[in-house]
């Protein structure tokens, strides 16, 4: 539900849905209270006629900081399990389901706790992706974790239930359905590194991937 602190990002959305003329306007948003505390937007990346769009869940303390989705620690492991599958990085546009940084205002200092973003946030941010998806136009959106799908298929997803094929989401701008595929956020794989089952989950991430790029043929 909007509320005063929470209108959603469609006010601040530009009627000209080119990937630019977003970037352009995403530092203005207000479409809830995230933007308060963060240190700013961090909008999606990549190629603007991709093929194959991936989606996480938010920017983390370091994209924070920089301004670029996707170069902290699950980044590594984001962009290892993709050249295992055989997709260039390069050839997809890379964004998030949330473009603030959202943080526990308890932490203070260098480090600053990630909270998770609440489905009030992910609903306020949906605006800026339903609208990336309109300029890009991808074959296929990989949600990487449950707040991406959550955005994506606007229900709640269960990963291990649904991950590694594609389900037809809603229906973009263009009237043709977004074709989802479910699969792990990396940073739920990066808390297995060094533990057990390290091996295969990450192996599992892979084959998500592959399945992705199997898709687009
Ligand atoms: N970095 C991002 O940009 N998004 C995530 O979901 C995690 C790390
Ligand atoms: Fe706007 Fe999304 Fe940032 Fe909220 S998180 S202020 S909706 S860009």
């Amino acid at each position: 539900m909007a509320d005063e602190e929470r209108p959603g990002a469609q006010l601040w959305v530009p009627d000209k849905h080119t990937v630019s003329a977003l970037r352009e306007a995403a530092p203005d948003c207000r479409g809830c209270e995230l933007w308060k505390n963060a240190t700013q937007v961090v909008f999606g990346v990549g190629s603007p006629r991709a093929r194959l769009m991936l989606v996480g869940e938010q920017p983390g303390d370091r994209e924070d900081r920089e301004g670029e989705p996707f170069i902290g620690p699950a980044a590594r492991v984001l962009d290892d399990a993709l050249d295992a599958a055989g997709i260039d990085r390069d050839d997809v546009y890379l964004t998030n389901a949330v473009k603030h940084f959202r943080f526990s205002p308890a932490s203070r200092g260098k480090r600053r706790i990630h909270e998770k973003p609440a489905v009030a946030h992910i609903e306020a941010c949906h605006p800026w992706l339903a609208a990336e998806l309109d300029a890009v136009t991808p074959r296929l959106v990989v949600a990487l974790g449950a707040t991406a799908a959550r955005s994506l298929l606007g229900r709640t997803v269960r990963i291990t239930a649904e991950r590694g094929h594609v389900i037809e989401g809603p229906a973009t701008h263009a009237g043709e359905p977004t074709r989802v595929l479910v699969t792990t956020h990396p940073s739920a794989l990066l808390r297995l590194k060094g533990h057990g089952g390290w091996d295969e989950a990450f192996d599992a991430f892979v084959a998500d991937l592959e399945a992705a790029r199997a898709h687009l043929g």
